[in-house]
């Protein structure tokens, strides 16, 4: 019996694109077991990850197993063990002898996708097991690694081999503020699945309605493929559809041509296909602060809804927590930290309680802004996420000129009169994890 089960398990297999025998999110990334260990008789596993923009996993070292990456798609940096960062696009590889400490970024703007062969297998396969979580729907990445995971991860880490050296003891030739951006990386609650705000609308709206579809330029298994930016595939992914929550931005690069001009040619396309409620998210105080080139797109982007002649239910709300710990993660050594602004962050998961609530009721137009429970300067969530994560690092509060630091300072990103969000800056951590219907 046991040999006719490990000649099954050997035999030919052909695995289609986009399957394997399982899939695990590990730290955001979408990890598929396409040759596993059992498979191979121990000698290699063949892993397929899709990794989001910024992602990839922390610097280390495998004791026990050589590992080469074969990029399929993206552009991915790789480090090697002299502190060098290659780059390297589709049909690249980079292969790793154990015992030399790696680490690979996505730095595309697109989700990569690359393969990943170990040998000997199973290592890496029983560690994804216990740290990862199963991807029972493939398009949304789970709140994974949060502050309070770091040391159990690493211990589990090592206990099949693989070493996450503290900071100081590594050699990688790069500067102090790139060693400190990479050793924090694994604290960021792994969100970027198609969206921050976005997986958690599918997630909640899941719970409620069977009929979800999420447009992505991902490509990846569960999602339809659309473009706003070149304005391709919007026709085909609302066909047929009645509600649309219109969560996708690109805050740092063609910001215009996609929130603006991509809204515009997806409303296009919802009119023509009959779409009969869209739900908007937008930022609070966008039009107190719209010296701010994002906060100006995303007024022009509301007006857009408002004139598509479409019914419409737009919500406005405060900065998400991760956002804001995204912001503190990206300062340096010593963080220089605007002067007196004024922020109320709120947990994602809550706007997207309101969001989903507002898809199933009737169009409302405006309706009341959503902001966290407090009002806090910058500096003062800094210090506080500091003492938590044990940090040391200096912060220096720098008085910032111009109406952009002014409308902050005197509170345009913030609703103190709508404290909607229960969940605080130090509490998010721990509960970002919780996912309840509303
Ligand atoms: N973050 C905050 O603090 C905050 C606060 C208030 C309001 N908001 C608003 O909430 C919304 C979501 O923010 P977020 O933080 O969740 O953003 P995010 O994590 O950066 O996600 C952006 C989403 O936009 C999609 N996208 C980007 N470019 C696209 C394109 N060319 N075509 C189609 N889809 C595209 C991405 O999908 P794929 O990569 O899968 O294609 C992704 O799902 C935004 O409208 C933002 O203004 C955010």
């Amino acid at each position: 019996m046991a040999t006719e089960y490990r000649k099954a398990e050997r035999g030919s297999r052909h695995v289609p694109p986009g399957e394997g025998s399982k899939s695990l999110w590990v730290f955001g990334e979408l990890v598929t077991y396409k040759v596993t260990s059992v498979q191979t008789g121990g000698v290699y596993s063949l892993f397929e990850v899709a990794t989001h923009p910024g992602g990839g996993p922390s610097p280390h070292v495998q004791h026990r197993e050589d590992e080469s990456f074969y990029v399929l798609e993206g552009e991915y940096e790789f480090l090697d063990d002299d502190g060098r960062i290659v780059r390297a696009g589709p049909g690249s590889l980079f292969y790793v002898p154990r015992g030399n400490l790696h680490s690979y970024k996505n730095v595309g703007e697109r989700y990569g996708r690359a393969l990943i062969c170990q040998t000997p297998g199973g290592l890496h396969e029983s560690f994804f097991e216990e740290i990862g979580e199963p991807a029972t729907n493939r398009s949304r990445s789970p709140a994974t690694a949060v502050l309070s995971d770091i040391g159990r991860i690493v211990e589990v880490a090592a206990n099949y081999g693989i070493e996450i050296p503290p900071l100081r003891e590594r050699h990688t030739g790069e500067d102090d503020a790139e060693r400190s951006r990479r050793d924090e990386r694994i604290e960021v609650p792994s969100h970027w699945g198609t969206g921050l705000l976005g997986s958690r609308v599918v997630d909640r709206l899941g719970e409620a309605r069977e009929d979800v579809r999420v447009m992505s330029r991902s490509r990846r298994a569960d999602t339809v493929w659309g473009d706003l930016l070149i304005g391709e595939g919007l026709d085909e992914a609302v066909e047929g559809v009645s509600t649309i929550m219109h969560c996708a931005s690109s805050p740092f690069r063609k910001t215009g041509q996609v929130d603006v001009k991509g809204t515009r040619r997806l409303l296009q396309a919802a009119s023509r296909s009959g779409v009969s409620h869209v739900v908007f998210i937008s930022i609070v105080g966008v039009d107190r602060n719209p010296y701010y080139p994002y906060f100006r797109h995303k007024l022009d982007a509301e007006q857009v809804v408002e004139r598509s002649g479409l019914p419409w239910t737009t919500l406005r709300a405060t900065q998400f927590h991760e956002f804001v710990l995204k912001q503190l993660l990206e300062l340096g050594p010593v963080a220089l930290v605007p002067k007196e602004f004024l922020l109320q962050p709120i947990e994602t998961g809550e706007v997207a309680n309101r969001l989903v609530e507002l898809a199933l009721s009737a169009p409302a137009g405006r309706v009341p802004d959503v902001g966290g429970p407090e009002v806090r300067t910058f500096a003062n969530l800094a210090c506080s996420y500091q003492e938590a994560a044990g940090r040391h690092r200096r912060l220096v509060e720098v008085p910032v000129p111009g109406k952009v630091a002014r409308a902050f300072r005197e509170g345009a990103q913030t609703c103190p009169e709508r404290r909607y969000g229960t969940i605080t800056w130090e509490e998010f951590p721990h509960r970002a994890r919780r996912r309840t219907v509303p």
